[in-house]
Order: structure tokens, then C-alpha cells, then sequence
């Protein structure tokens, strides 16, 4: 950007200059010439400019796959007669070098090097914003069927769109082709050509229709308000769903519309047998637990469940509040039936020196609890990993440049807290990582990501991914810094950074796998579905009146209109359910 300002400046300058000493100035056809010129120098010099796209990111941690014997990260799954394959090795065919995130254009790719017998099933696109890091399935059809076969080359194709009349600076037009299929077949991804030939039909493979599912279009790639590309993913996804995403991308007209062109595959078969067993699932979690940081001011530190428990914590029933009694280890007495109906609640240490000790929360008992399970359709593992605090500490404000406390805006007692590990059931990688924020959340890629070497074993050196919980809130965030939940600058603050209070998330335990069936005993704490700590004792109204005498007028409706815009979660509305309450627990994180 500075650069291209220099470059235009220049010119004014000179042009100033000549004018001044007398040099006849170009006539207006001239000058136009001119522009021209100084825009492609414009261009030429955005075009070279480096781009995070060009490198391409690689875990920077050992393979960690003990695959041998087992059908999790063997390179290949099986969804029905259909072997599929992860194809990231690509061929660039595109780019654009503006637009899209950051307005750091985009570029698509085609597969390349496909192992023998299998096809193309579409191209892969992605924003330059980040390190090239992706993948598209790759098929092959072993169904020995010669006429209702699982694959099958497209009828023809239909032109989608060009990019030759977007008006941003792009290697060549970009012709995006839509597979037509035989009846009884769907496509699951475009091809893509720089001229108006149709590609030839044995370009890409169709898929037949039992082994697709509807897609919807995610995240934006880039695009125009005429075109845009996007990422899609199946519509259903949760442990049971069968829909498995393909990586490609879909290119529309106009805006974001449902359904897209193109489908989603389908497992038909057993997913759980994909799915890592218990050993694999600990050499998963040795490489890629995460380091949790605490903020450096945290007053209120993560426990162990049992703890929480040990520790003066007491289980209160409706109507006999006064009689509150004592809760065993593991959660033994509390309430196992599945509803979440105010009938119990867990509470802090009734006198006040032990009810300050337990707010804090003890770091050195600290554990991750961890539910793994299938997502799309098992070829991947989700891995959510929970962290409890006994005390959620008040939220705080930023109001342009007034920083407020917002009273006891914030606190409950009973805070769970999670990040989500998605590792590929094709190769056993990390690809991406949840970030839960209050009552929402984000998906991070593995290439963005902080990485801290494990100094802990030195037999097997890896380096595995940071987490940064915010003050008080303790919401997930994948760097430090200020987290503004708001906007124009104002808006409640999740304020991140390293303190010395690390918590080693890789000391965990596995409370919840579906999958394995009897394998993974649940502990009885889990199974209390009511809330882990009372309603909220004070006035949400009254902290927020306290809070607003404080700020000038003008602010006032500003605060307000923002202060309702906040989760729930974090105006204290919403009780402190624990893990198996989420809707997290069986479907797709948000
Ligand atoms: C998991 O699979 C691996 C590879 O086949 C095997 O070595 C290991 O014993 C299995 N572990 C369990 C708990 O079944
Ligand atoms: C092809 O196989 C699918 C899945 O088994 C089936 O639903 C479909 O009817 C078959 N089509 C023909 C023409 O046999
Ligand atoms: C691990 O070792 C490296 C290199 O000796 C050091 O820089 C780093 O601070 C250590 N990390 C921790 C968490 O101790
Ligand atoms: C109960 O707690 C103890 C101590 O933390 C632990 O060793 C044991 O495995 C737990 N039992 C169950 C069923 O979770």
C-alpha cells in the first residue's frame, strides 16, 4: 500500500515540477496514457509482492501415526465401493491478486500426482492470505461395476462464470466450469480453465447419487458482488451424520445462496471403525495437546473437577436450600437423570475465606477432559477438550479510550470452557483447531496457529499448539492481545497474554468416545445435566445503571446499544451448564 502512495506521489511531484520550470505538460490523451502506466507499474509492483500463499505450511511436528493394523490415518477410507484419497499436492491454474480476505486476492489449484486408479473429483481454491494449506479428496470407483458404477466422467459441462470482466488484477480470465452429470450422479466440484475451451469429460469425475449429500456454502474465498467462491461443507454434520466434506470450492453468481451447484460425499459404511483407538488417541494428544496461557492479572485459575469437589464445593436441591451436602469424588451423589430443570445446583463453600480459596480456582490439579468424536461422516476426529474453572471472574468494557469495569457483569460460579482438535482420519494431521468464545466461537487453521516446543520429552521433540484464555472470561483465542467484543472500539474486552500460569492441556482424561462403546467409562459428573453454579445474585440492570452514571452523555446510548449485543453467556443469563448440555456435544461446533 505505502508503496503504491509513493509511486502515484512521485508523479504528482514531477509533474508539479516540470510544470513549474516551464516544460510543456503532456496533452489530457497523454496523460491518460500516463495513468494507464502508472496503474500496471501499480499492479506489477502488488503482483510481485509476496504473499503468505506462497509458502506452503507443514505441521511443525513429527508423524505421528501408528496406523499399521488399523484403519485410522491409512491414507484411505472406504465410503461404499468408493476409496477416497487426500490430494494436496497442487498445480496453481489461478490468481488474483486482490479481493477476498485482507484484499490479498485468491488463487485456485488442481490436484496433481493422484495416486494410480484414482480421479479428480474438483479443484481447490483459498484465499492468499494464509500459507497454502488444504486438500481435496481424490476417488476411485471399486464398485466392478462397468454400468452403475460409483464414478462416472460428466455428460458436459456448463460455464458457471469468468472473472475477464472483475476488475482486479489477475493472472489471465478464469473460466469455471460446472460438471454436468449422468442422471443418477451428482458433481462434487468445478473445473477450472484460462481460455473458453470446455475442458475434455475426463477431466473430473461424478459421483453417484447414494453417495452424495447436500452441501452448503461457509466461508467466503473471494469474490465480487457478481462472483464469489466459497467454501462448502455438508449441511447436516454432527458424530452421526454421514455427510464428509471434499475440500473443493463453489463459485457463484451474486451473493451467498443455498443450496449450491455442487454436493458433499456420503459414507455409507461403519464410521467408527475409521476412528482412532485409545492409543492412537494418546499419541494424538501427546503431540498436539495445546499449552494453555492464563492471563498475567488472572485472578480465577482453572481445577480439577475432583478439586472443585474435594474442595468445599456443595450441591444445593430446590427447597431445601438451607441443607446443602457435600459432593463425593467423581460426582458419585449427584443427580444422574438427563434433565436440566433448576431442581439441583452446584455452589461454592458457604464461609467466606474458603469460598475466596475455591474462586481461584488450583492450577496444579488442573486437567483436560476430553470427548472425542466423528465428524464428517468419520473421516475426521474431533477432539474437544474441556477445561473447568470453578469461578468466571466480572466482564470489563472498552468504550473508545475509557476502559470500565461493568460491576459483577459476567461472574458465575461453574466455568466450562473448550478447544476443539479436528486431526484428518485420512492422514492423522491436525488441520484445525476451535476456539470456544462465550456462547460462540471460531475455527482457526493448523497454518495459523502458535506453536511452543514440548521440552518435556526428549525422546519424541515436538512442538505442540498455544491457547490463550482471556481474563476472567477465559474465552479461547489462538493469539494475544485485545479481543473487543464490539465494534468502532467499543465493546466488552477479552484481554489475552503469556503469563507465568501455564496449564499443560495434555494432562487430561478421557471421559467420553461413543465409538468405543465400553472402552471410555463416563464419570458420574458428567451426567449431571443441571447447572454448575446458582442464577446469578445480583441485578443485571442495576450493575449496568452503576456503570453508565460513570460515562459522558453521548456514550451512554452507545454503551447500551452494545451492552445488548453481548452473548448471553457473558450477561450472566445463561446458567453454567456442563459439557454434555452443549450443542457441541453431538453436532458441529457453532
Ligand atoms: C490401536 O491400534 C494399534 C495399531 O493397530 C495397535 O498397535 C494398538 O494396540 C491398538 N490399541 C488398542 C487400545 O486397541
Ligand atoms: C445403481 O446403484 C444404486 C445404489 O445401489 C441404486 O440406488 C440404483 O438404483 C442403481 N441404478 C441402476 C440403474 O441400477
Ligand atoms: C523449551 O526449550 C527452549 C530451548 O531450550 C526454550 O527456549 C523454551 O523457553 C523452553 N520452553 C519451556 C516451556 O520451558
Ligand atoms: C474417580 O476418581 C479417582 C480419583 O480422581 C480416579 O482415580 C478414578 O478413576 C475415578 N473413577 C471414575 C469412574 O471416574
Amino acid at each position: 500500500m505505502g508503496m503504491n502512495v509513493g509511486i502515484l506521489c512521485v508523479c504528482v511531484v514531477l509533474f508539479i515540477a516540470m510544470e513549474a520550470m516551464g516544460v510543456p505538460t503532456a496533452a489530457p490523451t497523454d496523460q491518460i496514457s500516463e495513468n494507464k502506466n502508472v496503474l500496471k507499474k501499480k499492479r506489477s509492483v502488488s503482483r510481485s509482492r509476496s504473499r503468505p500463499i506462497d509458502h506452503t505450511f507443514k505441521l511443525p511436528i513429527a508423524q505421528t501415526s501408528s496406523s499399521e493394523g488399523t484403519s485410522f490415518a491409512n491414507t484411505v477410507i472406504d465410503l461404499g465401493e468408493l476409496h477416497v484419497m487426500q490430494a494436496s499436492t497442487f498445480s496453481k491454474v489461478w490468481g488474483a491478486y486482490e479481493s477476498g480476505p485482507d484484499d490479498q486476492g485468491a488463487s485456485v489449484y488442481e490436484p496433481t500426482g493422484l495416486r494410480y486408479g484414482y480421479s479428480m473429483l474438483g479443484s481447490y481454491s483459498q484465499p492468499n492470505n494464509k500459507p497454502l494449506f488444504g486438500y481435496v479428496l481424490a476417488a476411485k470407483d471399486i464398485s466392478g461395476s462397468t454400468t452403475n458404477g460409483t464414478l462416472k466422467p460428466p455428460v458436459d459441462y456448463t460455464l458457471v462464470s469468468n472473472t475477464a470482466s472483475v476488475m482486479v488484477d489477475q493472472d489471465s480470465p478464469l473460466y469455471i466450469w460446472l460438471p454436468i452429470a449422468p442422471d443418477g450422479y451428482h458433481a462434487v466440484g468445478h473445473v477450472v480453465t484460462t481460455t473458453q475451451d470446455k475442458p475434455s469429460p475426463d477431466k473430473v469425475m461424478c459421483v453417484r447419487a447414494d453417495l452424495t449429500e447436500q452441501c452448503e456454502s461457509s466461508t467466503w474465498i473471494w469474490g465480487s458482488n457478481d462472483l464469489n467462491f466459497y467454501d462448502v461443507r455438508p449441511i447436516n454434520r454432527g458424530s452421526k451424520a454421514p455427510g464428509v466434506r471434499v475440500g473443493t470450492f463453489v463459485a457463484q453468481n451474486g451473493g451467498n445462496t443455498n443450496p449450491p451447484s455442487i454436493s458433499c460425499l456420503k459414507n455409507l459404511n461403519s464410521i467408527s471403525q475409521i476412528m482412532p483407538n485409545q492409543t492412537q488417541i494418546e499419541t494424538l494428544l501427546h503431540s498436539y495437546s495445546p499449552f494453555l496461557y492464563l492471563h498475567p492479572d488472572e485472578e480465577y485459575l482453572p481445577s480439577s473437577v475432583n478439586w472443585f469437589f474435594s474442595n468445599g464445593a456443595l450441591l444445593y436441591k430446590k427447597g431445601e436450600e438451607s441443607n446443602p451436602v457435600p459432593i463425593e469424588q467423581n460426582g458419585t451423589n449427584l443427580p444422574q437423570d438427563p434433565n436440566n430443570d433448576g431442581a439441583y445446583w452446584l455452589d461454592l463453600p458457604v464461609d467466606d475465606a474458603n469460598k475466596e480459596r475455591v474462586k481461584q480456582g488450583n492450577l496444579q490439579s488442573a486437567e483436560s477432559y476430553v470427548h472425542v468424536k466423528p465428524m464428517y461422516g468419520g473421516t475426521f476426529t474431533d477432539i474437544a477438550m474441556w477445561v473447568f474453572y470453578p469461578f468466571n471472574g466480572p466482564a470489563k468494557a472498552k468504550i473508545k479510550f475509557i476502559n470500565v469495569k461493568l460491576g459483577k457483569v459476567g461472574e458465575h460460579v461453574g466455568d466450562w470452557e473448550h478447544v476443539t482438535l479436528r486431526v484428518s482420519n485420512l492422514d492423522g494431521q491436525l488441520w484445525h483447531v476451535y476456539f470456544s468464545q462465550h456462547n460462540g466461537g471460531s475455527w482457526v487453521d493448523a497454518s495459523q496457529l502458535e506453536f511452543q516446543m514440548d521440552n518435556s520429552s526428549f525422546d519424541f521433540p515436538t512442538q505442540r499448539p498455544v491457547v490463550y484464555a482471556s481474563r476472567h472470561g477465559h474465552a479461547s483465542y489462538p493469539h494475544g492481545g485485545l479481543h473487543l467484543l464490539g465494534k468502532n472500539g467499543v465493546g466488552a474486552r477479552d484481554d489475552t497474554d503469556k503469563g507465568s500460569n501455564v496449564m499443560d492441556m495434555g494432562k487430561y482424561v478421557l471421559v467420553s468416545a461413543e465409538y468405543l462403546e465400553s472402552e471410555v467409562k463416563e464419570p458420574a459428573w458428567l451426567n449431571f445435566f443441571r447447572e454448575w453454579g446458582p442464577h446469578v445474585d445480583y441485578s443485571l440492570d442495576d450493575e449496568l445503571k452503576n456503570v453508565e452514571k460513570l460515562l459522558p452523555g453521548k456514550l451512554k446510548d452507545v454503551f447500551e446499544k452494545i451492552i445488548m449485543g453481548l452473548p448471553k453467556e457473558l450477561l450472566g443469563e445463561e446458567g453454567p451448564t456442563g459439557p454434555k448440555e452443549k450443542g457441541n456435544w453431538n453436532g458441529d461446533e457453532v
